[in-house]
């Protein structure tokens, strides 16, 4: 299976999200981890993990677009591959996009969401033509003030282009353990485990494997094994 948290607009909380998942999804499946931003932040963060005596994620990066494609497709079946895309238009992340069972791109609310929105809803359509399968992303509501209950403005846009966008039910709201777990290279679920942060992640990964059906296509991983 591989999800990639792809957006061309950067700094919504990609690699955020990336990281939590894998570390997440990582204790009970076997998961491999791309990173594909610019600034590394992925592979940055795990080697903090170790740092702070967590088991390291398998994170992998590639130059070569080549190389990229070729470990996707020999990706086995029982692993997921969780893809960080970086925050703008290339070939890689392009690559990403058509090759994943599900993406997933983080928004806030914010009235120049929609702008972005605007343009990755071309680079979708772009990537849909030229690869002969309809691309669609699903929206995660992300870095949302902890008071605001209505997203109708977001809502409303998204709805109105149901080929490439599908609003997730989870909402991850902006909260500061996100910046202060990822210092430590921790998930929010391992920073406090009972976090309001921690609650919306989980939600967010039920969501997850509810859409790509964990419980019958994965395989978990055995005790001990990475
Ligand atoms: N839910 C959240 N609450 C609070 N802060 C958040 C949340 N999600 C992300 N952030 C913060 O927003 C900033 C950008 O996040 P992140 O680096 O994950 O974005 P990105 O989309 O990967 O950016 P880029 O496109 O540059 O790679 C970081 O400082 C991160 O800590
Ligand atoms: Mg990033």
């Amino acid at each position: 299976m591989i999800i990639a948290i792809s957006h061309q607009k950067g700094g919504v909380g990609k690699s955020t999200i990336a990281y939590n998942l894998s570390v997440e999804l990582s204790k009970k499946f076997n998961v491999n981890v791309v990173d594909l931003d610019v600034q590394q932040t992925i592979t940055a963060c795990n080697v903090i993990r170790g740092k702070f005596g967590q088991k390291r994620l398998n994170v992998l990066n590639f130059e070569d677009k080549k190389e990229f494609i070729d470990f996707l497709n020999e990706d086995i079946k029982n692993n997921i591959t969780i893809i960080d895309t970086g925050g703008f238009d290339s070939g890689m992340n392009r690559v990403a996009m058509y090759a994943s069972d599900l993406i997933i791109t983080p928004v806030s609310t914010e009235f120049l969401e929609v702008i972005g929105l605007e343009k990755y809803k071309k680079i979708i359509k772009e990537v849909s033509k030229k690869v002969g399968k309809s691309i669609k992303t699903h929206i995660v509501l992300n870095k949302i003030h902890h008071a605001q209950q209505n997203f109708g403005d977001i809502q409303s846009f998204i709805k109105k282009s149901p080929n490439q966008f599908e609003l997730l039910n989870s909402v991850l709201r902006r909260r500061s353990d996100f910046s202060i777990s990822l210092s430590h290279g921790f998930s929010v679920c391992e920073f406090d485990n009972t976090s309001d942060s921690s609650k919306e992640m989980k939600k967010l990964i039920l969501e997850i494997s509810e859409i790509l059906d964990f419980k019958t296509h994965m395989k978990k991983k055995k005790k001990g094994k990475h």
